[in-house]
C-alpha cells in the first residue's frame, strides 16, 4: 500500500496544463495560472525495501535523500516537496505492479528506486512505457545503462560489474593463482560475479568454482564446507545487508577466517560493521567500492556529521547513493526553475550536473551512470578504511554499448 491518497488530476493532464500554459504565457496574461500549477507539490515516489534483507539499505537511501532536499530548505526553486513511499519488499514478482501504483495511481513526478536489480528490471518495464523520470539509488542492474537505457533514467549509484572488475584486477595484479566465488543467485550476483571474473582471468588467474545460493538465503554452512575442502588462494562474494552480516560471521565461525583470504564487493561490509559481532568476524577483509568511510575531505566529513546529527546513525554507501540522487534531482529542479514539466531542460541539465559527493565529485557517463573512482578498502575496526584506488574514472560495461532512444 502506498501512503498517499489518490490525486485527482493526473500527472499527464498536470504536464498538458502546464505545456499549454507554457504557450498561452508567451502570448501574456497567464502569469498567477502558472504560479497556481507550480505551487502544486512536486511528488516523489520512493520505491524502495523496507522489510526483508535490504530493509537498512532502504532506510539509508531514503534518508541521504531526504538530507540533501533538506539542506536546499526543504523544497526547490520554490516547490515543496511530497514524499509517497512504497515497499517493494525486494520482490522481483510484484515490481511491475508496484511502480504502476506509484506512476500511474499515485501519479508521482518522479520515481526514485530500487536497491534489489530483479525489482530494478520490473521498473523499468514501467518506467519505459510511461516515460516518467526516473533516479536509480542502488540497483546495479548491467542492463539499465546498457541495453535498456533511456533519456529519462538515471542512476547515482553503479552498474554490478563495475563494482567487481577493480577487485579482480586487484587480485590478478597480486597474482593470486585461483579463486572460487560465492553469491546469491539473481542477476546483481551473476554480474557482480561476472565482472570480478572478467578482470581477473585477464589478468592470469582461474575460476576453481562458482558457488550459489537463492536470495535471500543464508543457510550457508554447506556451501562454507565446500570452500574449506577446495582450498581456493581467495573467495570472492556479492552479499548485502542483512545476509552479509550473517555470511561475515558465519565464515568466522566455519574456522576459514584467517584461513582463506575473504574479498567482495563492498556491499560485503558496508553498514553493518556496527551490527554484533560483524567488525570482529570482518577484520582484515578487502572490498571495492566507490565509497569508504573515511574519506578525509570537507565534503565527506560534512556529510558524515550532518547525517549522524539528523539520523542518530553513521552513513554508509547507502546514504551516499540516496543523497547524491537528491542533489540530481535539485540540480535538474533548479535548472528549469521548479517547472519539472520542462522535461527537455531538465533532462540536459541532469546529464550535465557534477555532483559535488561525499564520496568525490562525479559525472553522468552518456549512459547515465557515474564514471567514478573505485576505491581499495580494507575493515579496520568499525571502519571501512580506503587503502588504495582500485580504478580510476571508471566507466564499465562501457557506455558506449548504450544506444539512447
Ligand atoms: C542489486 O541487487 O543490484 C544490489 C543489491 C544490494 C547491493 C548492491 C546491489
Amino acid at each position: 500500500m502506498t501512503e498517499a491518497k489518490f490525486r485527482s488530476s493526473g500527472r499527464r493532464k498536470f504536464l498538458q496544463d502546464t505545456a499549454a500554459l507554457g504557450g498561452a504565457a508567451a502570448l501574456g496574461g497567464f502569469a498567477p495560472a502558472i504560479a497556481r500549477a507550480q505551487a502544486r507539490k512536486v511528488r516523489v515516489g520512493l520505491m524502495l525495501p523496507y522489510s526483508g534483507t535490504y530493509t537498512q539499505l532502504g532506510i539509508a537511501i531514503e534518508n541521504g535523500f531526504r538530507l540533501a532536499i533538506a539542506e536546499n530548505g526543504g523544497n526547490i526553486a520554490g516547490r515543496e516537496i511530497e514524499y509517497v513511499k512504497l515497499d517493494d519488499e525486494s520482490n522481483p514478482a510484484k515490481a511491475t505492479d508496484n511502480a504502476n501504483k506509484l506512476v500511474t495511481g499515485d501519479k508521482v513526478d518522479i520515481l526514485v528506486g530500487t536497491v534489489h536489480s530483479g525489482v530494478q528490471a520490473g521498473m523499468l518495464k514501467i518506467v519505459r512505457e510511461t516515460g516518467v523520470l526516473h533516479i536509480g539509488p542502488n540497483a546495479g542492474l548491467n542492463a539499465m545503462t546498457t541495453a535498456l537505457c533511456a533519456p529519462n533514467m538515471f542512476r547515482t549509484s553503479f552498474a554490478n560489474s563495475q563494482v567487481s572488475y577493480p577487485m579482480g584486477k586487484v587480485l590478478a595484479e597480486r597474482r593470486v593463482k585461483n579463486a572460487v566465488t560465492l553469491t546469491w543467485k539473481y542477476s546483481a550476483g551473476e554480474e557482480s560475479v561476472n565482472g570480478f571474473k572478467d578482470a581477473f582471468t585477464k589478468g592470469g588467474g582461474k575460476i576453481m568454482r562458482d558457488l550459489w545460493i537463492p536470495f535471500p538465503n543464508v543457510e550457508f554452512q554447506s556451501l562454507l564446507t565446500e570452500i574449506a575442502s577446495l582450498k581456493p588462494e581467495a573467495v570472492y562474494v556479492f552479499f548485502a545487508g542483512g545476509g552479509a552480516a550473517k555470511f561475515l560471521r558465519d565464515y568466522q565461525a566455519a574456522g576459514l577466517k584467517g584461513k582463506i583470504p575473504l574479498y567482495g564487493a563492498g556491499f560485503l561490509t558496508d553498514g553493518i560493521l556496527e551490527a554484533a559481532g560483524v567488525a570482529e568476524a570482518a577484520e582484515g577483509v578487502e572490498t571495492t567500492l566507490h565509497y569508504g568511510d573515511g574519506i578525509d575531505t570537507a565534503k565527506n566529513n560534512a556529510f558524515r556529521l550532518s547525517y549522524a546529527k539528523a539520523y542518530k546513525l553513521q552513513p554508509d554507501v547507502y546514504a551516499v547513493q540516496g543523497y547524491d540522487a537528491g542533489l540530481l534531482f535539485v540540480a535538474g529542479m533548479k535548472a528549469v526553475k521548479g517547472d519539472i514539466g520542462n522535461r527537455k531542460a531538465m533532462i540536459a541539465a541532469m546529464e550535465k550536473a557534477e555532483i559535488d559527493s561525499p564520496r568525490g565529485r562525479w559525472r553522468m557517463s552518456k549512459a547515465h551512470n557515474p564514471v567514478q573512482d573505485f576505491y581499495l578498502r580494507k575493515v579496520v575496526g568499525k571502519e571501512n578504511k580506503v587503502i588504495g584506488v582500485a580504478a580510476k574514472s571508471l566507466d564499465y560495461p562501457p557506455a558506449s554499448l548504450c544506444k539512447m532512444a
